[in-house]
């Protein structure tokens, strides 16, 4: 039952792979847009650098050291413990509850590809209309595509993800960095370059809101993919002598990176256009279209690349966010592979459908809460609670529940004295607290 072991390079761009996803290239840009830009990019970097990669490798620590899914992981390496709570299947809900509006967004990137294909825009105000279009008035158009993404997802979960995943990232990560790289070359004889690095980077902290500091905390959550178990179960299939600290390290670093990189890319060409960066989930779908067309022929074939790049980036952190569900029932309840993706496709696809019906015209009432839809509440629901939640219990279990005697078997040779005690420290007091005040403010806004 245990699946092939990943080869150490395979893991880490898998899990970078899993990482790095429509957080980085959709959600990072268009947030920080929504924010301000340097300061909340900043509360983003802290974040990543003294609880994220903390979390990540306290929640590569129980998948290795366990090698099951989540559940089982937690009984071996803890068994006096009592978990019940967790295995209520905080860890094994999650990933689909991000899934029901992860897989309709990739479902927009299908719909790029097309129109990439068909006549990109070439005008802010004409992608405007086309992603307003899609966005508010096309229900049945995105609940096709989102079923492609589903039963795509599914394909692959069904194959195994071994060959699926590490063959997928080997290729994808790297292209996905060349394709940024190459535009941020393009993009640097703007003028509004240099403002584009200093949206990002230089901090302006009268626009920093608690609301900025919880999102970008709760981002740096999601873009790990911290605290769903879906790291959990690739470490699972770690190779032995793999060190956790060092692959922690880089794919932190990865994700960051490209996130970066997608921010200063885009920033770069909607300034130049004339676009504003607070524009919400439609950002990278409005503002890169027309930087495609502007490129002339070579500029559609980008496009499709990118699209394509873009949305393997997104399936491949969709994989490995159903992964924890089917590893959990197959191997907690003993379920066929076929019931168990079939079961966990079959859920988050028709909350999906409720998902597009709270954006879409004609159909959003009875699915708005307040003044925020049903799209809008999952995805801050799981930004501020759910993903810190699973951060929290990972960093108890590890700094309570475990021995440190067991932990540090695995971590000293891997981290030497001084970071071990540093990080230590982190998953036992920083990482719970900080994790405690996001869900307490959020609870506020
Ligand atoms: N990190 C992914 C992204 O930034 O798009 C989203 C994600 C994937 C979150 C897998 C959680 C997860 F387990």
């Amino acid at each position: 039952m245990q699946a092939a072991k990943f080869s150490r390079i395979g893991f880490i761009l898998s899990a970078a792979g899993a990482a790095v996803g429509l957080g980085n290239i959709w959600k990072f840009p268009y947030i920080t847009g929504e924010y301000g830009g340097g300061a909340f990019v900043m509360v983003y970097l802290v974040t990543i650098l003294f609880i994220g990669v903390s979390l990540l490798i306290a929640e590569m620590l129980i998948g290795k050291k366990g090698g099951e899914d989540a559940v089982t992981s937690f009984e071996t390496l803890a068994p006096s413990a009592k978990w019940a709570w967790a295995k209520a299947g905080f860890l094994f809900s999650i990933g689909l509850i991000i899934m029901t509006f992860y897989s309709v967004v990739i479902g927009w990137i299908f719909y790029y590809l097309y129109v990439s294909v068909t006549g990109l825009p070439t005008t802010l105000e004409e992608a405007t209309a086309t992603f307003d279009v899609l966005y508010g008035q096309s229900p049945y158009l995105q609940i096709g595509l989102h079923f492609i993404s589903v039963v795509l997802v599914a394909l692959v979960l069904l194959r195994g993800i071994k060959s699926g995943i590490e063959r997928f990232n080997i290729i994808l990560v790297p292209l996905l960095i060349m394709i940024l790289l190459g535009l941020m070359v393009y993009a640097m004889q703007f003028e509004s370059f240099s403002k584009s690095v200093a949206f990002m980077f230089v901090p302006d902290f009268s626009k920093l809101s608690g609301e900025a500091i919880i999102r970008a905390v709760g981002h740096s959550f999601f873009t790990l993919s911290i605290g769903i178990g879906a790291i959990m179960a690739y470490s699972a299939a770690l190779p032995k002598h793999t060190n956790i600290f060092v692959a922690g390290l880089w794919v932190a670093f990865l994700d960051t990176f490209i996130a970066i990189l997608a921010g200063i890319v885009i920033f770069a060409f909607l300034f130049q256009f004339g676009g504003e960066p607070a524009k919400g989930p439609g950002l990278v779908f409005m503002s890169l279209p027309v930087i495609f067309a502007k490129l002339g022929t070579i500029g559609t074939v980008i496009a499709l690349i990118f699209f394509l790049g873009m949305a393997f980036a997104g399936l491949t952190s969709a994989i490995s966010l159903v992964e924890p569900s089917v590893m959990y029932l197959e191997r907690r309840w003993g379920w066929q592979k076929k019931s168990a993706v079939f079961g966990s496709s079959f859920l988050y696809f028709v909350v999906g459908v409720l998902v597009i019906l709270s954006i879409s015209d004609g159909f959003k009432e009875p699915l708005t809460f307040g003044t925020k839809s049903l799209f809008d509440v999952l995805e801050f629901a799981v930004d501020s609670f759910l993903m810190p939640l699973g951060g929290i219990l990972i960093a108890l279990f590890v700094g309570y529940a475990m021995k440190r005697d067991d932990v540090e078997a695995v971590l000293l040779g891997h981290m030497g004295n001084t970071v071990f005690k540093v990080w230590y420290f982190s998953i036992r007091f920083v990482a719970p607290l900080a994790v405690l005040f996001l869900a307490y403010n959020a609870l506020y806004l």
